[in-house]
């Protein structure tokens, strides 16, 4: 994800955000909800206009692997976090699965997580603060653990020495347990490896039994953890 236009993230994502009814129910319902299981479609590079879609399949899969649509004031948070300074500053470690009639599920990656952090400090972050610098925000809610992560965001761990990159992987349900999340992961892989890296980690909430079997069966391991995170890692290729 580098620098666009005024350093700028991309256009919608957090001005809906701060511009939306505030009830955390004003996300547009996916466009195409009578669209068959996920057995009919590919994987394919991420385009700009998949953008909308992948900020949409972060929140409604948000909540541990369950749709967090209705726990967020600002919807477009977890995006701006977790999926925007991706699309916008590693492009080429995005990946997305599609049947013809938009994105639903992703892979997003960081080749050098120390390197990425620095470029979001120049390149993400100071817009994402200005935009929602005068927000009010309930302390207790989900929105207020995510502009604190906006505010400061946390260190690389030290096991990014051995495992430099990261990921983010989600699934809209009609996609899950097909085999996409195999595919993207090993395509995320063989182009992390292409590019030079050694490892890959990533952080899992516990309670998220589903994903930390995922991770593990696909050769993932502990690498740290406190009560609710969990940090796997997997050495590359
Ligand atoms: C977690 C997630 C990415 C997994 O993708 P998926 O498409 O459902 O998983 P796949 O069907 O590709 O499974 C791949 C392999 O892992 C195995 N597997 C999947 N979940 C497993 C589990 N909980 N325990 C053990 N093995 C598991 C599958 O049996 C399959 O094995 P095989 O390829 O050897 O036959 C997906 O379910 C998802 O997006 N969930 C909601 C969002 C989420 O939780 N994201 C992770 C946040 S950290």
């Amino acid at each position: 994800m580098t620098s666009r236009e005024t350093d700028m993230p991309r256009p919608g994502a957090a001005e809906r955000a701060v511009g939306g009814n505030g009830d955390g129910r004003d996300a547009a319902p996916m466009p195409y909800p009578d669209r068959p299981d996920g057995s009919a479609g590919s994987i394919r590079q991420y385009r700009p206009d998949d953008q909308e879609a992948l900020y949409r399949v972060s929140l409604r899969t948000g909540d541990g692997g369950s749709d967090a649509t209705g726990l967020y004031r600002y919807p477009d948070l977890l995006g701006d976090v977790f999926v925007g300074p991706y699309l916008e500053l590693q492009p080429r470690f995005a990946f997305v699965v599609d049947d013809g009639l938009g994105a639903e599920g992703y892979v997003l990656g960081a080749l050098d997580s120390a390197a990425f952090a620095a470029d979001c400090e120049r390149a993400w972050w100071p817009a994402v603060r200005a935009r929602y610098g005068g927000v009010s925000i309930d302390q207790g809610s989900a929105d207020a653990w995510l502009l604190r992560w906006i505010e400061t965001p946390p260190p690389v761990p030290d096991f990014a020495r051995d495992y430099p990159s990261h990921l983010h992987i989600d699934l809209l349900p009609r996609w899950q347990s097909g085999g996409w999340g195999r595919r993207l992961i090993e395509r995320l892989f063989a182009e992390l490896a292409d590019a030079g890296s050694t490892g890959v980690h990533l952080g899992v909430g516990r309670s998220n039994e589903r994903a930390v079997g995922f991770y593990r069966h696909l050769g993932f391991t502990d690498l740290d953890g406190d009560d609710t995170t969990l940090w796997l890692g997997r050495i590359l290729p």
